[in-house]
């Protein structure tokens, strides 16, 4: 079909285009899915190759690059490739970095693809986590946009010292700063801190180290409670979406992963290569509404895509009767990929060969706590995605959060009041903390300690009173991967083939 398909186009005379990504060293890279997928969507044929060419090769190898139709850079060439262009495009002068090459211009739609993320900047204080080329280019468009300061986090200061200075240089009026993390917990603490909007430039987070966070973790959970803060954007885009975006969306402040961003540069570069006005918009990109569906589905794939290629494991955590297991089981079926659902107590049960009422009878607590840390460890040092719920006491132990995180983990935490828990924990059955005759008071007397800590070490909370379809529902949400198309079963399809028949029959006259 496809090869049809090309041969007919190849006939109407549109000759097929080559692109490309120019880098080194390039490993995996998502472009050619991405640009592959916008120009199937946009009815363009064409190929996107990648070109790994190290700097000492580039000029001998530079004919064969402009002999293509257009072709991004990435590392190391984005501030080097000028040399060998014609001219740069006021955007890439100004930012000193080119990531797209058209006829021997020079452009930059990583800013475009920024400027894509809808986010206020007038009369608002930004704080900028790092100081290189992303970061830049969120300075300069926070900048124009009417930002009333700019203020660098970094780690050190004489670093952000050159970008400072060309800032000033560019916008006089603008109030800028470089702060220390040290600097901005004491600016937290006394209340001090400003800032409306937080962009992260830094790798800090990406996978697969994705436990990390950019921002000390105390002050910015302290900021996102302050609620002044409007917004946060995080240009890393694997994973979708990152501990500082989840923590963000955990505490109801809009937040946005750099997966937009992403998409957004390759369809403004598809933009200047078609000789249509760069823009980043689906809506003026797609001449029809079919291209701009086509085009969303590409950027849900994208997303989907990242979480293939770089696993992460959705940790379950929460008191006895929460429902952890029965929300895991909803998440690994809702994931549109392929992962491994554990429940650790089932892995206890199964790897002991007792129940955990016996192994606490006859090893005690203290055993089963070693245990199950042991077995735990074991999982997350699977290289897989997987969803695994935790027991009501695995999180409480300490440095058991760290492990998680270590592992590209993520806490979720499943929270369901003292009333709820002990409805459902009722006798105890299989939960030895909760029988026997003080069973309720032990009950009511754990909830009370580990509430906070549930709260504490969780990245994302959720509630455990709703129904888990829509629990996970919302987790998806959060993470910006979409659902899993659910196949229909041949009796859900004639069942509700007959639903629609009967909708569409006439009402008889005095029928019910
Ligand atoms: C425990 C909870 C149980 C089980 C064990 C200990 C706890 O898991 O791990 O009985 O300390 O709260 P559930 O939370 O799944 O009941």
């Amino acid at each position: 079909m496809t090869v049809n398909r090309q041969t007919n186009r190849e006939s109407s005379g549109k000759r097929r285009r080559r692109y490309g990504l120019l880098g080194h060293p390039l490993g995996h890279s998502l472009s050619p899915f991405i640009h592959q997928g916008i120009m199937d969507a946009l009815g363009i044929n064409g190929t996107y190759e990648l070109y790994d060419i190290p700097p000492e090769e580039l000029t001998g190898r530079m004919p064969e690059l402009m002999a293509l139709d257009g072709f991004n850079t990435t590392i190391p060439h984005k501030e080097t490739i000028f040399r060998s262009l014609d001219r740069l495009s006021p955007e890439a002068k100004q930012l000193g970095a080119v990531n797209t090459v058209f006829k021997g211009v020079g452009y930059n739609t990583d800013s475009l693809g920024f400027a894509a993320v809808p986010i206020t900047y007038a009369d608002r204080h930004v704080l900028i986590l790092g100081a290189g080329g992303t970061c830049r280019i969120m300075a300069h468009h926070a900048a124009t946009q009417g930002a009333s300061s700019i203020t660098f986090l970094v780690r050190n200061p004489q670093r952000a010292s050159s970008l400072a200075a060309d800032l000033l240089n560019a916008y006089s009026k603008l109030n800028i700063r470089v702060i220390t993390s040290g600097q901005f917990n004491t600016e937290v603490r006394k209340n001090d801190a400003p800032y409306q909007v937080i962009l992260n430039g830094t790798p800090l987070g990406m996978w697969p180290a994705t436990g990390e966070l950019p921002i000390p973790e105390r002050s910015y959970k302290t900021l996102l409670r302050s609620r002044q803060l409007e917004v946060v954007f995080d240009a890393i885009y694997n994973p979708t979406a990152t501990r500082f975006v989840i923590i963000a969306r955990s505490h109801r402040v809009t937040a946005y992963g750099g997966s937009g961003m992403l998409f957004a540069q390759a369809l403004a570069a598809q933009a200047i290569w078609q000789g249509r006005p760069p823009t980043a918009d689906i809506d003026e990109i797609a001449r029809t509404d079919k291209e701009a569906q086509a085009l969303r589905r590409v950027r849900e794939a994208l997303n989907v895509a990242i979480t293939e290629h770089s696993p992460i494991k959705w940790v379950i955590t929460g008191f006895m009767g929460s429902g952890k297991t029965r929300l895991a089981k909803r998440l690994g079926s809702a994931l549109p990929l392929d992962v491994k659902v554990y429940d650790l107590d089932k892995e206890i049960v199964k790897e002991a060969g007792m129940s955990i009422t016996d192994y606490f009878q006859e090893y005690g607590e203290e055993e089963f706590r070693i245990y199950e840390r042991k077995l735990l460890l074991e999982l997350l040092a699977r290289d897989e995605s997987m969803v695994i719920s935790t027991g009501g006491g695995t999180i409480v132990q300490k440095g058991c959060v760290h492990d998680i995180h270590y592992a590209n983990g993520i806490v979720i935490s499943i929270q369901v009041s003292l009333r709820t828990a002990l409805l459902r924990i009722g006798d105890g059955r299989n939960r030895p903390l909760a029988q026997g005759k003080d069973g309720r008071r032990n009950v009511e007397k754990l909830y009370r300690e580990r509430f906070p800590i549930y709260r504490a070490t969780a990245d994302y909370i959720v509630d455990g009173n709703r129904y888990p379809q829509k629990v996970s529902y919302n987790i998806l949400k959060a993470f910006d991967i979409p659902h899993r198309k659910k196949k229909q079963t041949e009796a859900e399809h004639s069942r509700n083939r007959n639903r629609k028949r009967y909708k569409k029959r006439p009402k008889k006259e005095g029928s019910q």
